[in-house]
C-alpha cells in the first residue's frame, strides 16, 4: 500500500485486490471515497477544483498545500519552474522514477486536471 492508502499490489492469500488498474481505468475521483458528487466527473467548470481534490487524495500524505509545512507543493512547483500544465504533466509522468513517491494514478483527464491545479500554485 502506498502512503496515500492506495493498494498497489494484490495479496492473494488475504483476498486483497490491487486498486491500481481500476483507478487507471475508472479514475481516482470515481473510485475514492469521500469525493463530493460534483467532483466525481471533470468538466470545464470544475477542472481546477477536481485537480485539487486529486492532489489532496494522492499527494497530501507527503506534501503540504499551504505556504509552509511538509514539502510544500507550491514551493516545489516554483523551484522547478512549473508555470504551465504541460510542464507539470511531464513531472507527473516522471513521479514513478522517484524512489520515495508513488506514481500518479488516474485517467488522462485527471492527470490534466491535477496538472492545471498544480500549475496554478506557481506565483
Ligand atoms: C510517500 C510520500 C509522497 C507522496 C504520496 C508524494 N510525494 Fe512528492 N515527494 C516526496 C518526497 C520524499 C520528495 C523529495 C524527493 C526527492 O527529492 O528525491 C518529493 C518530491 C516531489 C517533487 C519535487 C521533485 C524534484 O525533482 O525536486 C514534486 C514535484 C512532487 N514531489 C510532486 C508530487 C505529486 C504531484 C504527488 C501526488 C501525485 C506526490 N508528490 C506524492 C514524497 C511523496
Amino acid at each position: 500500500m502506498y502512503a496515500n492508502q492506495i493498494i498497489a499490489k494484490e495479496i492473494v492469500p488475504k483476498g486483497v485486490k490491487a486498486e491500481v488498474p481500476v483507478i487507471n481505468e475508472k479514475g481516482i475521483l470515481a473510485v475514492a471515497p469521500f469525493v463530493p458528487k460534483a467532483l466525481r466527473e471533470i468538466t470545464e467548470g470544475n477542472r481546477k477544483e477536481a485537480g485539487k481534490m486529486i492532489a489532496l487524495i494522492e499527494c497530501s500524505s507527503c506534501h503540504a498545500f499551504g505556504k509552509s509545512g511538509l514539502r510544500p507543493m507550491g514551493a516545489l512547483v516554483e523551484r522547478l519552474g512549473l508555470k504551465d500544465a504541460d510542464a507539470v504533466e511531464a513531472v507527473l509522468d516522471a513521479l514513478e522514477g522517484y524512489p520515495s513517491m508513488p506514481p500518479f494514478l488516474g485517467t488522462a483527464a485527471e492527470k490534466k486536471a491535477l496538472a492545471a491545479y498544480l500549475a496554478s500554485l506557481y506565483q
